[in-house]
């Protein structure tokens, strides 16, 4: 029987997650189907119970229902536990399984540029649920020292209460941003004004520190073209949104995604915007 995937969100219209996946179920030749739902907030219950009793094999989970899908699981990976939020479910002998792959798949993107190592000190800007996924996929697979940084001082100080971590404002991160070998940015700011305030300014950054914005769509952020003027080796969000999705791929199908496939796909639809 066919098989179907699908992503729930709201707004959910202009996800890309659609034409990565069919792509790779049609490169496969899987008998299934991946499709986009948009549900209503008062509505999600019965549409998750529906899902469920249709027997889908599984879905993404985007904003604003990464937290709010948890009660209907029926167990979570440590990442999804650690985060509090699920971008992944696989069904797996009728038990929905959450994971949360945002933060691999962050760290897969980095460690295309070069291997993180216990030398690394990094700086994460921001504290909402994009920075979380990555400071717990740092803090379980590499040994780099993190630092978070946001402008509500206290969500930075409480995302990293009880680890070796630390927490600092926006202001000591820009005179400070000497110290880091890289630096994450997550906020919001710069995705949609071209002259929004930059989180941190970055006249004093080192040539050849890592800087990643997470976000794809403008592919160079203002952040990023400040980083890059002053030398530094700059990633945009693409990485990071490619291999979250294969990494659901893979955990869905068992069958390793082909991500230069995804990556074309997705340059073509924002070219062809
Ligand atoms: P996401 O799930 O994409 O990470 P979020 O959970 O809404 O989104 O978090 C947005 C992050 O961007 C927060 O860290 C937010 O800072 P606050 O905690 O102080 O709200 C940050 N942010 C948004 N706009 C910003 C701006 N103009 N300057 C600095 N930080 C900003």
């Amino acid at each position: 029987m066919k098989e179907l995937y699908c992503v729930i969100g709201n707004p959910i219209a202009h996800s890309l997650s659609p034409v990565m996946h069919t792509a790779l179920l049609e490169q496969n030749h899987l008998n299934a189907s991946y499709v986009p739902f948009l549900i209503e907030k008062q509505n999600f219950k019965p549409a998750i119970e529906g899902m469920k009793a249709l027997g889908v094999s599984g879905f993404n989970v985007t904003s604003p229902f990464k937290e709010v899908v948890l009660p209907f699981l029926d167990a979570l990976d440590s990442e999804a536990k650690a985060c509090g939020a699920v971008n992944t479910v696989v069904a797996r002998n009728g038990r929905w399984i959450g994971y949360n792959t945002d933060g691999v798949g962050f760290l897969q993107g980095l460690e295309s540029i070069r291997k993180i190592t216990e030398t690394d000190q990094i700086l994460i800007l921001g504290a909402g649920g994009a920075s979380k996924a990555i400071f717990h996929a740092l803090m379980h697979h590499t040994n780099a020292k993190v630092t978070v940084a946001n402008r509500t001082f206290e969500k930075a100080v409480k995302m990293v209460a009880g680890t070796a971590h630390r927490a600092i404002s926006l202001a000591e991160a820009e005179s400070q941003i000497t110290d880091f070998t890289i630096v994450i940015q997550t906020t919001s700011s710069g995705l949609t004004k071209e002259n929004e305030a930059l989180p941190i300014r970055l006249h004093d950054v080192t040539a050849g520190t890592i800087v990643s914005d997470i976000i794809y769509n403008p592919a160079e952020t203002p952040f990023l073209k400040e980083a890059k003027a002053y030398g530094a080796v700059t990633q945009n969000g693409l990485p990071m949104f490619v291999n979250q999705a294969a990494i659901a791929f893979e955990l869905w199908t068992g069958i390793e995604a082909d991500r230069d496939l995804m990556r074309n796909i997705v340059l073509k639809q924002l070219g062809g915007k």
